[in-house]
């Protein structure tokens, strides 16, 4: 293999329509992300970014197009999608409240070590509950424990919701890195300025579709279309 050789997205979708029932929420989705890549996906509330992760991760059908993982088509649930690398994170934080921080980690059958490894700050709570955590501290919890399992892909949605900025900046750092070590990293976000500060590139969702897509710089040079993408949802919708 050379250099020049192209490298087939890690997960991807092609005119993509996904939804509840019969009704699709998203329409036409092209969208791909390489391996090393933080790519993100933006939009207004009620844009459709969590069903379009869920749908990516195999837990809602698709209606129309395709999804492939590592360039092979899929139609697998998630618990098949994770055995091929794919590691799903949901807005519902995803710690097991009762359990001590050491269980957790070990219920994700990745390495406590590694798990560490990527937020040492962990390491003082390993036998505290997690309930009793901060909430940046059960989402460190939450990503420590996905990417103990050394996945290829990463979906997460709204991983820095109601968190405090500083919070937010760490859990960026440790999905960056992941990222510079070959994880395809697709990330649902509101905290817009900040996660461009980490990603490649991104998508801007609204009402279902893909209205702007383009490379952090790309995004960034037309802020006055993301903005106002946001702004023209009537705020009972948000
Ligand atoms: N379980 C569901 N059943 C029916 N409609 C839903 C369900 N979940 C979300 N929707 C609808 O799908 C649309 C997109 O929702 P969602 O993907 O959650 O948007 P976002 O994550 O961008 O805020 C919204 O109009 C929402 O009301
Ligand atoms: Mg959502």
């Amino acid at each position: 293999m050379t250099t020049t050789t192209t490298t087939e997205p890690a997960i991807s979708c092609t005119g993509l329509s996904a939804g509840y029932g019969k009704t699709p929420v998203v329409r036409g989705l092209d969208l791909h992300v390489q391996p090393g890549e933080v790519v993100v996906l933006l939009g207004p509330n009620g844009a459709g970014k969590t069903t379009t992760v869920l749908t990516l991760a195999g837990e809602l059908p698709v209606i129309e197009g395709s999804i492939a993982l590592h360039g092979d088509a899929t139609g697998a649930p998630l618990h098949r999608r994770a055995q091929r690398g794919l590691s799903l994170l949901t807005e519902e934080r995803s710690v097991l409240m009762k359990m001590t921080v050491v269980d957790n980690l070990r219920l994700g059958k990745g390495d406590v070590d590694r798990a560490l490894a990527v937020f040492p700050e962990l390491e003082p709570h390993l036998g505290r509950k997690a309930g009793l955590l901060s909430g940046g501290q059960q989402q460190m919890l939450a990503l420590a424990r996905a990417l103990a399992r050394r996945p290829r892909i990463l979906l997460a949605d709204e991983l820095s919701l109601g968190l405090a900025p500083l919070a937010v900046e760490r859990l960026f750092k440790a999905v960056r890195a992941a990222a510079d070590t070959g994880l395809a990293v697709l990330l649902v976000e509101q905290h817009v300025s900040s996660v461009l500060e980490i990603a490649d590139r991104g998508y801007l969702l609204v009402h279902g579709k893909v209205v702007l897509s383009g490379t952090t710089a790309e995004l960034r040079s037309q802020w006055h279309e993301v903005e106002s993408a946001y702004l023209a949802v009537p705020a009972a919708a948000v």
